[in-house]
């Protein structure tokens, strides 16, 4: 996805429960997810922080700066840095910094390649999965090996599939995909985890994309109308309750995968 998607994205940005997304998943799996995340983001830190007090975190392809303002304020004494591509997305960010009065939190529009600075954290959160020629991210994987420390970590985390798949918003590639390009570029798998709630996908599939009908625009404004709608959200919120029980008899095919990596 070019940088003019992700800038016409950041200017769709909507209030929910006082807080400001541009997601065009169904907001209450993207929360669920996002949780899911954050724990595993807070162990990876923990770790690092037992030989390193003070850190410098790099989120690469930073959004609207949730995981950086996130950071600053669960390591208030260390460095976070942010990097998109996206000028609206960069407003946004810098808008929600300000709004948070975080001060050590610097956001910038571009590549983090262009800047000569290493890190002990890197974050990539759904960013790869937009690269649509692997060899891209072959690339941004060896430069992101060549900016961090030594034992440095990344936390990434991208739509996965059993088998490689792809729609017009992301490419879904298999875990191993990811994990032989890492260790190709010189990085160490720690740890994976896939997350998957295969009912809901199945309804979201079946049901929620034709809903999404009703609402006018393309498909991203459909989604973003969804977000915003009571009703859509109370009806996604009940159906991935009962999903969650339900799950047990549906095998995953796809969902989301979160890897660490540590620098060899
Ligand atoms: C799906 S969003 C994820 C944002 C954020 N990581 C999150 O999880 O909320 C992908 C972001 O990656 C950015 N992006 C895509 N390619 C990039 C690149 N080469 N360098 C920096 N940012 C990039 C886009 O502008 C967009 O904001």
């Amino acid at each position: 996805m070019n940088d003019k998607y992700w800038s016409k994205r950041g200017k769709l940005s909507y209030d929910y429960k006082g807080e400001k997304f541009y997601t065009i998943t169904p907001l209450p799996f993207y929360l669920k997810r996002r949780k899911i995340l954050l724990r595993t983001i807070e162990k990876v830190i923990r770790q690092i922080k037992r030989r390193k007090p003070n850190l410098k975190v790099c989120d690469f392809g930073s959004g609207d700066g949730f995981y950086c303002c996130w950071m600053s304020k669960k390591l208030p004494e260390s460095e976070i840095t942010g990097f998109d591509i996206s000028p609206s997305m960069t407003k946004e960010a810098i808008e929600r910094v300000n709004r948070e009065n975080l001060n050590n939190i610097a956001v910038y529009c571009g590549d983090f390649n262009n800047k000569n600075r290493n890190y002990d954290l890197v974050l990539s959160l759904a960013v790869l999965q937009h690269f649509i020629k692997p060899e891209e991210i072959a690339k941004k994987t060896k430069q992101l090996h060549d900016h961090l420390e030594d034992e440095g970590m990344v936390v990434l985390f991208e739509a996965t599939s059993k088998k490689a798949d792809s729609s017009k918003k992301l490419l879904r590639r298999t875990e191993a995909f990811y994990t032989n390009i890492f260790e190709d570029a010189g990085f160490r798998l720690i740890e994976k985890q896939f997350i998957s709630f295969p009912f809901f996908n199945l309804y979201q599939r079946k049901f929620l994309n034709r809903f999404l009908n009703i609402f006018k625009g393309d498909e991203v404004q459909k989604c973003v109308s969804m977000n915003k709608n009571f009703f859509m959200n109370t009806l996604n919120r009940f159906m991935l309750d009962i999903g969650i029980v339900l799950d047990k008899f549906f095998r995953p095919k796809q969902g989301n995968t979160i890897f660490v990596f540590k620098k060899n």
